[in-house]
């Protein structure tokens, strides 16, 4: 754990006094109580972490380590991925099951919180019916009987507009979180690094870049793994995030995916080149695999992978702006100092890998 000394306010986010005050230091009782009367968590906190092995969730492990919290790691017992750091204790748990969730989670202990970046890892309505609704239902019963007062919850900002199964799915949860006697923070990211870098190797290797119509049907300010993982850490300390759903972005304007290939030809030193995808090819394919999928049910899952493809060509990730039904760049809050192409200068001269898993199709 991190010495008192040692953790400032540039840490959390908040001014020093501030975060002084929430370092579990001699308060008076009142002074460790928000204005609005919420209390305000001593700092450093247990934190119970889901998804530890995720993109996301192995950079918010190593944030939350850096600050002195204490993490214990609920994972399952094959995971897909790999640990960021060596040093949380790790807990097989079987999400699906409540009584593993109590008996092998969280067994009694006292936890200040729970962060979760677990999610389905494709995206498929079943999977993320019971990951990212069920699962989620089952450790917030359990952490709320454990006395867990905060609950931070990496959501997505697609869900301000819902057309696809897994975005129901996470709703469903956020409304349950947010019925819950319990202090929530739901984050609403943008789009990821990992999620745009997909055309770096093949641009490498010569080939165009490809966007759907003339690559400016979208926007998006994406955000880094460590941005967003500061963004959720800071969750912790902050009141100003509690109790709040948080969209959140990058540093920066708005990029479309056709300014998204040109920098990476300018970083490459080469002229642009772009292939245009009609979204009727698009449409075309949705139409094919739906139509495919009331024959054979088998299909169904391909369908939907099919439709979230077409909803991420169409769709910006910015704050929709509720009486315009437009997206709205200025909205979107925007944290953090990495910039999507400073990942692509790192991908260009190989200083980086890209990491995409299982959950390409994001
Ligand atoms: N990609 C984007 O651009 C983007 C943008 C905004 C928001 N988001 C949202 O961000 C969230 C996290 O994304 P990510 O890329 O960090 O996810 P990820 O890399 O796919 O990681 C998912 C995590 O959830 C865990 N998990 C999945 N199913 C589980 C189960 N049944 N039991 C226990 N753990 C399970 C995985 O564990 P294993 O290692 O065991 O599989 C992994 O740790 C998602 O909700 C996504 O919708 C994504």
């Amino acid at each position: 754990m991190a010495s008192d000394g040692g953790f400032t306010g540039l840490e959390t986010g908040l001014p020093a006094c501030d975060a002084e005050m929430s370092l579990g230091r001699e308060q008076p009782e009142q002074e460790n109580m928000t204005a609005d009367r919420l209390p305000r968590p001593r700092i450093p906190v247990r934190v119970c972490l889901l998804g530890a092995t995720g993109t996301i969730g192995r950079a918010t492990l190593r944030t939350l380590m850096r600050r002195g919290h204490e993490v214990v790691c609920f994972a399952r017992r094959r995971p897909g991925g790999a640990l960021a750091v060596d040093g949380p204790e790790i807990r097989l748990v079987d999400m699906g099951d409540p009584v593993s969730i109590a008996l092998d989670g969280f067994r009694g202990e006292r936890f200040d919180a729970v962060v979760s970046c677990m999610a389905s890892r494709t995206g498929a309505p079943r999977d993320a019916w019971a990951v990212d609704h069920r699962a989620h239902v089952n450790v917030l019963a359990a952490a709320q009987r454990a006395g867990v007062g905060h609950f931070v919850l990496l959501s997505a900002i697609c869900v301000q507009k819902p057309l696809l199964g897994f975005q129901h799915a996470k709703l469903a949860f956020e409304a349950a979180l947010i019925a819950a006697d319990l202090t929530y923070s739901i984050v609403r990211p943008t789009a990821f690094f990992k999620s745009l870098s997909g055309q770096v190797e093949r641009v490498k290797r010569g080939k165009p870049f490809l966007v759907f119509h003339d690559g400016t049907l979208t926007a998006c300010k994406p955000i880094s793994n460590d941005d967003l993982a500061d963004y959720l850490a800071d969750c912790l300390a902050d009141d100003r995030r509690w109790n709040h759903v948080l969209p959140i972005g990058g540093p920066g304007e708005a990029i479309t995916p056709r300014q998204q290939g040109e920098a990476l030809f300018a970083l490459l030193g080469r002229k642009p080149r772009f292939r245009h995808v009609p979204l009727a090819l698009l449409d075309g394919v949705v139409g094919a695999l739906s139509a495919a999928a009331r024959l054979a049910p088998s299909l169904s899952e391909k369908a939907e992978l099919a439709r979230i493809g077409r909803y991420y060509a169409t769709e910006s990730m910015l704050v929709l702006n509720p009486a315009t039904r437009r997206y709205d760049a200025a909205a979107t809050p925007s944290t953090g100092t990495e910039t999507l192409f400073d990942f692509y200068q790192r991908l260009v001269d190989g200083r980086t890998a890209l990491e995409r898993g299982d959950h390409a199709v994001f």
